[in-house]
């Protein structure tokens, strides 16, 4: 009886979702990103409706499970954003379970200006001091060659973000990593089902994150993960994303460590209950079955949707390919297989126009344009504003409110990128006629210019 009513509440959905959302609508504004949403999508919300659910249940358990199969990782956990991941990612990163190897507050992690802020964020937030690194213009990722040197015996981590879907150094910075018995974090948020020499990016380092809002490569709404190898930081990160407890037990089970009475932890008395005694300082950045419902049904379209994105970034380079003399296309480095979050591009210091003019005239004729987050998030109110301690390079500790124009110039490409470089879609909702509009708008701009 269940199954008939499941199936007569979904197949009345079904008539209302092809009314409504199969409509072919006329494209009046290409967006740089966007979410793709079909039926199988819609049923599989429905399903965790009709379960009345409602937390972390059995459409999670599976997400987690095939989230890690996907990227060939051990352990794979949700939560409710990236940010979240991050936060997640950096806060394992000092609990007391891990002895020395824990970050403490004044320690160093290198990361870079030209990003998102909530990779730099949960640095400042968790009382460690942000050490920026300028980047490449091409890959628009960390200058790797520029690491060794800003490294002092406070660096203990690495926490930097793969540049829209462009893997950085991997193989580089894992072993700059070794060498100094540093933490890798990968900030996978913008490139879910990049490879670097056939390996998925966020499962190199010792945590990878990423995000799951619309914009990016799968959605559940808003939505993240944090992954690992590492069975000693996994029950960690678990510890942090849910309230901070010891107990690893799912919701809405018990005493999955057999243990439950049996412990003696902190100055409680022994058998207080393992559910409610608690090791960190935690947050609670679970997510609902919803959620994990249409990830899963995301998930299994990602390998589509990292194709198409593959193509609408090759036909681009192709269609702008002879606009070389003016604008710098992305670059690629070999081992690397890229999952383009978008497309970037940097007007050459010698062209007539601004960066600024060419979007404003993008925007101008429905083309959707995105900065590179921040641009050079030093430059950002959250920096002037506020009174943090940080490194450039080698420098010796600054602070934020007193940075000076001689400041900036030691990340001179990060302004370059603030200043000259900006992002189009690839996104798989663009179909070729969208990337000759582009394309077409683009060649139009240079030529009147
Ligand atoms: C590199 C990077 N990290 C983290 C995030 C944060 O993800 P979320 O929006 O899910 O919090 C983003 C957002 O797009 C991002 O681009």
């Amino acid at each position: 009886m269940e199954r008939f009513l499941r199936k007569l509440v979904k197949t009345t959905a079904k008539i209302y979702y092809n009314s409504v959302f199969k409509k072919k609508r006329e494209k009046k504004y290409i967006p740089a990103s966007g979410k793709l949403l079909d039926w199988e999508d819609l049923s599989a919300m429905i399903d965790a409706s009709l379960d009345m659910w409602l937390t972390a249940g059995r459409f999670n358990d599976k997400f987690e499970k095939e989230f890690a199969r996907y990227l060939g990782v051990k352990y794979a956990l949700s939560t409710n954003s990236g940010s979240s991941a991050n936060l997640l990612a950096i806060s394992a990163l000092t609990s007391h379970k891990l002895g020395e190897r824990r970050l403490k507050k004044g320690d160093e992690v290198i990361t870079v200006a030209a990003g998102f802020p909530t990779t730099v964020n949960p640095i400042i937030q968790n009382g460690l001091i942000p050490v920026f690194i300028d980047c490449e213009i091409g890959t628009y990722n960390i200058d790797s060659s520029k690491i060794e040197e800003a490294i002092s015996e406070n660096t203990k981590a690495i926490f930097i973000a793969h540049t829209l879907g462009n893997t950085f150094d991997l193989d580089k910075i894992k072993s700059i990593c070794e060498k100094h018995n540093l933490w890798l974090i990968e900030d996978s948020c913008d490139a879910l089902g990049a490879e670097y020499n056939s390996q998925k990016t966020g499962t190199v380092g010792h945590i990878g994150t990423y995000s799951f809002y619309p914009a990016h490569h799968i959605t559940m709404g808003e939505g993240g993960a944090v992954v690992t190898n590492d069975q000693e930081l996994y029950r960690i990160i678990l510890s942090f994303r849910d309230w901070g407890r010891d107990c690893w037990c799912k919701p809405g089970k018990d005493d999955t460590c057999k243990k439950r009475f049996k412990m003696q932890l902190g100055n409680l008395p022994f058998g207080y209950d393992h559910k409610y005694t608690y090791s960190h300082i935690g947050y609670n950045l679970k997510i609902t079955d919803w959620q994990a419902a249409l990830g899963l049904s995301q998930l299994k379209k990602l390998p589509q949707f990292l194709q198409k994105r593959t193509k609408n970034a090759q036909l681009l380079t192709g269609k702008l390919s002879d606009l070389q003399d003016i604008l710098i296309l992305p670059t690629v480095h070999s081992n690397v297989q890229p999952s383009w979050f978008g497309y970037l591009i940097s007007i050459k210091p010698t062209a007539n126009f601004s960066k600024q003019q060419l979007v404003e005239y993008l925007e101008k004729n429905g083309i959707g344009t995105r900065q590179l987050f921040a641009g050079n998030i030093l430059r950002q109110p959250l920096f002037v504003e506020n009174d943090i301690n940080l490194r450039i390079g080698n420098s010796s500790i600054l602070n934020s409110k007193n940075l000076t124009e001689d400041d900036y110039k030691l990340l001179p490409n990060t302004d370059f990128i603030m200043n000259n470089t900006f992002w189009i879609g690839t996104f798989p909702a663009l179909e070729e006629q969208d990337i000759d509009k582009i394309s077409d708008a683009i060649h139009k701009f240079v030529k009147e210019n």
